[in-house]
């Protein structure tokens, strides 16, 4: 079995992406990315608290609002627009989940496409389908599609499964991995909650991408001998024993299907580096693909 160090990808990434912000920088284009948090969810503020850390480290501009929960649907709208016209903003981000009384899909049409660096944008999710190189791609899948190639395995031809049918990551993630080319070709099988015989459908897969939002959800009944695991859950589960009083789990019971696999991510470690590392790679994108 071989570990899937994603974190060690994911800083290899990021050096890229240091040396590419510095020579946009010296030449009076420095990469910008405007992060919206509106409410305090923990889990959200941990996301926030990261991608600004990550863009200190690379001296890339970074905007962090912090909106209350109370914020009227018409007063994110305006920050998204005022951000859509700032010049030093090449990204925007708006973390998801939103509260109740927003329309979330409302919020993501009001982003510019070109500044929708999360790739949530309904012209971008046709450009994806359309296999339009020119569109933002979803940085979860995008991490995902990267580690695989980094780590040499072969997806032309391939039986992929993806459990989980999320805009964020399953439906994404099936379009990258189905396109045609390198990193694509594969024969993709999206699964969910509602799949029958859902360990079946797993069994046949030679590249399983878990991404359901629940604990140890798949086990050692739905990955064959020989799979390659990706694990996209982040899940907090009580731990006495834990600093934190939590601990951070993923989709599939680690413990219980490693010794089956070819290769694996672990939790954390895995995809998660990657995402931030991809969201970098997305905002220095929109900042080369604008005359601004
Ligand atoms: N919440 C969980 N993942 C994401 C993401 O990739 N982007 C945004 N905006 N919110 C998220």
């Amino acid at each position: 079995m071989e570990l899937i160090d994603g974190k060690a990808v994911a800083a290899r990434v990021l050096e890229e992406c240091r040396v590419q912000i510095e020579e946009l920088t010296a030449a009076g284009k420095r990469p910008g990315l405007a992060v919206v948090l509106v409410g305090d969810d923990p889990a959200s503020r941990a996301y926030v608290r990261n991608k600004e850390r990550t863009c200190a480290q690379l001296g890339l501009h970074s905007l962090k609002l912090e909106l209350p929960a109370t914020t009227p649907q018409k007063e994110l709208l305006d920050v998204v627009r005022s951000l859509n016209e700032d010049p030093a903003i090449h990204g925007i981000l708006v973390q998801s989940p939103l509260p109740d009384h927003i329309d979330e899909a409302a919020i993501v049409r009001s982003i510019d496409p070109a500044k929708d660096v999360d790739g949530f944008h309904p012209e971008n999710v046709a450009k994806l389908a359309l296999e339009d190189p020119g569109g933002f791609v979803p940085c979860t899948p995008l991490g995902c599609q990267r580690l695989l190639g980094e780590y040499g395995i072969e997806t032309k031809g391939a039986n992929v499964v993806i459990v989980g049918r999320s805009m964020i990551v399953g439906k994404p993630m099936a379009l990258l991995l189905m396109a045609k080319g390198p990193l694509g070709d594969a024969t993709v099988t999206v699964a969910h909650s509602r799949t029958k015989d859902l360990a079946t459908v797993c069994h046949g897969a030679d590249i399983l991408i878990a991404a359901v939002g629940r604990p140890h959800f798949l086990g050692s009944d739905h990955v064959r001998e020989g799979a390659v695991v990706i694990d996209v859950g982040v899940n907090r589960v009580d731990d006495a024993t834990a600093k934190r009083g939590y601990r951070l789990v993923g989709d599939v019971d680690f413990d219980a299907v490693a010794d089956r696999c070819r290769a694996i991510t672990p939790v954390p470690g895995g995809v998660g580096p990657m995402t931030i590392a991809m969201l970098m790679s997305n905002t220095i994108k929109a900042c080369r693909q604008t005359d601004r």
